[in-house]
């Protein structure tokens, strides 16, 4: 039986953090491990330009990313790794897929409204496009399972219905992609409220941080006094106890939780074990990141090899959605 495919990607705004890791690379990982799988991981670089960038600084991020996959355990031997904007087919097929796209459901979509409140000047046809362009990302390699965070739901079911309207239109085989679940599904930030994320200065732990680094962001977390009545369900304390579950388990979180309705929680002794374990888990990881840092040219090596394989996939479903709209 031919394989599944899987794709995922990560725009390139830097480092990646520990809810990059918990909410997308590490499905990438479990789905690259199971031999069922066929997976596709890129640098989604096109959609890091959906928002003002920086042309200085976007080779390096990209790279950066590149990088952290790399140090996470994504292996080039097992899993086609690229950059987007290599494959231009992404293109052409996000723009036979704009054809069949509703406008006023891209405009009302939650996401778009969102990323439009944080950069209001960046009111661009871009970024309306942003989820026909993942569509394409998605669907030109026929993935039917996506390791992807949960804030990215909405842009998967415009995928389906992407899908669904292509294969009715004109009997085309698209799948309807799946979001792949993992556990760590959503981090969240340091300063209190919210998701983790590079957007905000003080919420995240990048993968490449040292272990003075971690304690020093996660002293900046906001606590209480310690007890009380009830264990609090969100704010700085809830997300603080959440990270305990994900990295220290869940007996160590219900063992703070009873301490907080008893004797209270000692928050710098939380913090500093919280952060040895958050290094653990990272200190592997940078171990592997230094030896690709200092082989660039086997990095180049594994992007080309990669793109030339998603490449192949790629100009073949596209000549095949050329074909069934009538274009060639
Ligand atoms: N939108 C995703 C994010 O912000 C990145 C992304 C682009 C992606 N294309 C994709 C994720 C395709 C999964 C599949 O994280």
């Amino acid at each position: 039986m031919a394989k599944k495919r899987v794709l995922s990607g990560i725009r390139a705004t830097g480092r990646l953090h520990i809810g990059n890791y918990l909410g997308a690379v590490k499905g990438m990982l479990a789905l690259q491990d199971n031999p069922e799988y066929e997976t596709f991981y890129m640098v989604a670089d096109l959609h890091t330009i959906t928002t003002a960038h920086d042309q200085k600084t976007l080779k390096e991020n990209i790279r950066e990313v590149v990088l952290d996959y790399l140090a996470a355990g994504l292996d080039p031997e097992k899993s086609t790794l690229f950059v987007q904007s290599q494959i231009p087919e992404h293109i052409e097929l996000a723009y036979l897929f704009s054809t069949t796209t509703s406008l006023a459901k891209m405009m009302h979509l939650p996401t778009y409204k969102e990323k439009l409140k944080l950069h209001p000047h960046d009111s661009t046809v871009a970024l309306l496009y942003y989820p026909v362009l993942m569509a394409a990302d998605i669907l030109i390699y026929k993935a039917d399972s996506v390791p992807t965070g949960i804030d990215q739901e909405p842009h998967l079911e415009v995928a389906r219905e992407i899908a669904r309207k292509m294969n009715s239109l004109y009997k085309t085989d698209f799948p309807e992609p799946k979001r792949f679940v993992t556990e760590g599904e959503y981090i969240p930030s340091l300063v209190g409220e919210g998701k983790m994320s590079k957007s905000v200065e003080g919420s995240y732990i990048n993968l490449t941080d040292s272990p003075e680094t971690i304690k020093e962001r996660l002293a900046g977390a906001p606590t209480d006094s310690g007890k009380g009545e009830a264990v609090p369900k969100e704010g700085g304390v809830a997300n603080l106890l959440k990270l305990v579950e994900l990295f220290q388990g869940e007996d160590k979180k219900k063992e703070y939780e009873s301490q907080y309705l008893g004797e209270g929680i000692r928050y710098s002794e939380l913090k500093e074990e919280l952060a040895k374990a958050i290094y653990e888990e990272l200190k592997p990881i940078q171990e592997r990141r230094k030896v690709y840092e200092n082989e660039p040219s086997l990095v180049d090596k594994i992007l080309k090899e990669g793109a030339q394989k998603a490449r192949k996939v790629a100009a073949e479903t596209l000549l095949e959605t050329k074909k069934a709209m009538g274009l060639t």
